[in-house]
C-alpha cells in the first residue's frame, strides 16, 4: 500500500457508526489545531454481532477510503474493529500509525481501579474475543476481569434512544445479574468497551448504581494520538481550529440529528457527505 504521511493532512477515524464521535468529540478537545475526517458505516451497523471476516473487511474498505482521501494517522475508533482487525490494518497500511481503542481503554480502567475487579461491556465480538480481558491482564495480571455482552444497546444509541424507560429497562436487564451477586463481587470499575457506550453511560449508571467508575478509552486515546503524532513529529502547527469532515455510508439526516447531541453542536444533513466504499 503507498501511503504518504504528512502534517497538513487529517487524522482519519472510523466506526460502524456515530459511537465513534465519542472518540472524535475527546480529539477536537485535545487537537483542536487538527483536521479530521470521520466515517461512520451506518450501511453496515452493527460490526458487533458481524463474523470477524466481515468485520475486517469492512475496517479494511473504510480505511482504503480515509487513506483515499489522505490521512496521516488513523484512529480505529471501534472497539470490535480494534479487537478484530488492527494487526491486519497495521501491516497493510504501514506505515500508516494506526490507533485502537481497546488498549487505551484497557489502560484508562487499570488506572481508575483499586480492586482490578473489572466489569467489560462490550460488543458480542468484542467478549468473544476477550480483547479487554487479554489488554487489561497485560497492565495488571491478577485483575478480576468479566465480561457482558450488550448488543442491544448499540441499536439503542444509533437510533437515539440513549435515555428513558427503554434505555433504562435494557440497561438493567444486562446489569442486574451482576448487581445480584453482591458487593463483595461488584466491580469498581466499568469499562464502556464500546464506543457508542459513552452515548447511554447514564442508563448503565442507574443500572449499575453509584459505586464503581464508568470507564471509557475516547481520552486515554486522545492522549495516545497526541503522543504518537509528536515522537513522529507530525503534529499540525496552526493557530486556527482544523476543520471537521463527516462521512457516512447511509443515512445523512439520523446521522446528523444522533451526531449532533455527541458533537455539542447543530448539524444538519447537508453537514453530512454520504460515501459508497
Ligand atoms: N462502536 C463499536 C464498538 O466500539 C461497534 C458497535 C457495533 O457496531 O456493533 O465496538
Amino acid at each position: 500500500m503507498n501511503v504518504r504521511v504528512d502534517p497538513a493532512q487529517p487524522i482519519g477515524l472510523f466506526d460502524s457508526g456515530v459511537g465513534g464521535l465519542t472518540v472524535l468529540r475527546a480529539l477536537r478537545r485535545r487537537l483542536p489545531a487538527e483536521s479530521m475526517i470521520y466515517l461512520g458505516d451506518t450501511a453496515r451497523v452493527p460490526y458487533g454481532t458481524k463474523s470477524p471476516q466481515s468485520v475486517l473487511r469492512y475496517a479494511t474498505q473504510a480505511t482504503d477510503h480515509l487513506v483515499a482521501r489522505g490521512i496521516k494517522l488513523l484512529v480505529v475508533a471501534c472497539n470490535t474493529a480494534s479487537a478484530l482487525s488492527i494487526e491486519p490494518l497495521r501491516d497493510r497500511f504501514d506505515p500508516l500509525p494506526v490507533i485502537g481503542v481497546v488498549e487505551p481503554g484497557a489502560a484508562a480502567a487499570v488506572a481508575a481501579s483499586r480492586r482490578q475487579r473489572h466489569l467489560v461491556l462490550a460488543t458480542e465480538s468484542t467478549v468473544t474475543h476477550h480483547a479487554y480481558a487479554r489488554a487489561i491482564r497485560a497492565l495488571a495480571p491478577d485483575a478480576h476481569v468479566d465480561e457482558v455482552a450488550c448488543s442491544l444497546l448499540v441499536s439503542l444509541a444509533e437510533e437515539g434512544w440513549s435515555d428513558g424507560p427503554i434505555a433504562d429497562a435494557v440497561a438493567r436487564e444486562y446489569l442486574d445479574p451482576v448487581r445480584a451477586r453482591g458487593s463483595d463481587e461488584m466491580p469498581d470499575s466499568v469499562v464502556l468497551g464500546c464506543t457508542h457506550f459513552p452515548l447511554v453511560a447514564e442508563p448503565i449508571r442507574r443500572a449499575i448504581g453509584a459505586g464503581p467508575a464508568i470507564v471509557d478509552s475516547a481520552t486515554t486515546t486522545a492522549e495516545e494520538v497526541a503522543t504518537v503524532l509528536g515522537r513522529m513529529g507530525l503534529l499540525r502547527q496552526s493557530e486556527q481550529p482544523g476543520a471537521t469532515t463527516l462521512l457516512a455510508t447511509d443515512g445523512a439526516e439520523r446521522f446528523a440529528k444522533v451526531g449532533a447531541r455527541f458533537l455539542g453542536h447543530p448539524l444538519s444533513a447537508s453537514d453530512v457527505e454520504v460515501v459508497d466504499l
